[in-house]
């Protein structure tokens, strides 16, 4: 039979570290798993998007069918992406975005959404009033100016709510404390505070328990994982008032990745739905995502049952031949 061709896919990650992360490549080995045409390389930028650019470089250097990135931020890791772009490979953004429009497709949440959601979701928590706080992921990511850009917008529909100040974590817990600490010392009527993922609104929740006014401080995060300490299992244990779901997308970004290989028709925007996770809706989020969990175990069972079977197979054709042989 004809050989399938060979694609080789590169995929820049800003970083490969965080369980947000890890389920955006556990999703794209699930669906891998499905094309064994396909070499898959993967770099780690470690947070810097300096080493970003020098890898995408290095990626396309190496020969490339098609590049996904996410980057971390958007416009220092633009120009290697635009040149990989012009050199004609297929280039898809994944989950954050650069400033330029060579790209093929992008595949993610809406990020404007997301800060919509919660704008709307805070509205809700306190009635239309009050004074919150938000706390932003790194300055020059997509996702900030986006999920800020939501919020804002969001805001702008309740007069009642006031924004009365902003942290900038690296969407990491621990960096905002200190900033967060002192914002809200000299803001003891804040009420809420929005934090641009899950990792730094549980930190948020810890400043607020330190400084003894977690009582009356409602948290909303974003990302919604799976897992313990991530967000399903924070809205649970009322650590987050909320999350939002942003997905991670990595078996769209496969998907989408070999329609252009395929040269199949595709979104060039493949926007990925959210929604919020609160009381009302946690127990469900929970026991669909344990089903999902079990599910890849025995899909995996599966896969490995077939893996000896082909062993099993290929070993007695072996034999078979040998027989016809003599
Ligand atoms: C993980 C992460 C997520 C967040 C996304 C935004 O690196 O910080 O928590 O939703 O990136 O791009």
């Amino acid at each position: 039979p004809p050989k399938a061709p060979v694609y080789r896919i590169g995929f820049s990650q800003c970083s490969t570290s965080g369980p947000w992360r890890q389920a955006m490549q556990s999703g794209m080995e699930r669906e891998l798993s499905f094309h064994p045409e396909v070499q898959f390389r993967i770099t780690d930028a470690h947070d810097n998007s300096q080493v970003q650019q020098e890898q995408i470089r290095e990626l396309v250097r190496g020969g490339l069918d098609l590049l996904i990135v996410s980057p971390y931020e958007a416009g220092p890791v633009t120009p290697a992406v635009e040149e990989a772009y012009k050199q004609g490979v297929p280039v898809v953004l994944l989950d954050r975005r650069t400033t330029s429009p060579n790209y093929s497709a992008y595949v993610g949440g809406n990020n404007v959404e997301v800060g919509q959601t919660a704008a709307r979701y805070a509205a809700r928590l306190l009635q239309q009033h009050g004074n919150v706080v938000e706390i932003l992921g790194t300055p020059g990511s997509s996702a900030t100016a986006e999920r800020h850009q939501g919020f804002v917008r969001g805001l702008v529909a309740y007069p009642g709510l006031h924004l009365v100040g902003q942290v900038t974590g690296d969407w990491k817990e621990k960096t905002l404390k200190p900033a967060l600490t002192k914002l809200l010392q000299a803001h003891p009527e804040v009420s809420l505070v929005f934090a641009h993922n899950d990792a730094m609104g549980r930190g948020a929740r810890e400043v607020c328990q330190q400084l003894g006014i977690s009582g009356r401080v409602r948290v909303i995060g974003v990302d919604g994982l799976s897992g313990q300490g991530e967000g399903i299992d924070l809205v649970q244990r009322n650590v987050l008032d909320a999350s939002v779901l942003y997905s991670p997308g990595g078996e769209e970004a496969i998907r989408t990745a070999l329609k252009i290989l395929n040269r199949q028709p595709y979104n060039r925007e493949s926007t990925l739905g959210t929604l919020v996770i609160d009381s009302t809706n946690v127990l469900t989020m929970q026991q669909q995502t344990e089903k999902m969990v079990s599910q890849q175990h025995d899909i995996e069972r599966q896969q490995s049952l077939l893996q000896r079977l082909r062993a099993t197979y290929a070993s007695q054709q072996t034999v078979l031949y040998g027989l016809l042989a003599t």
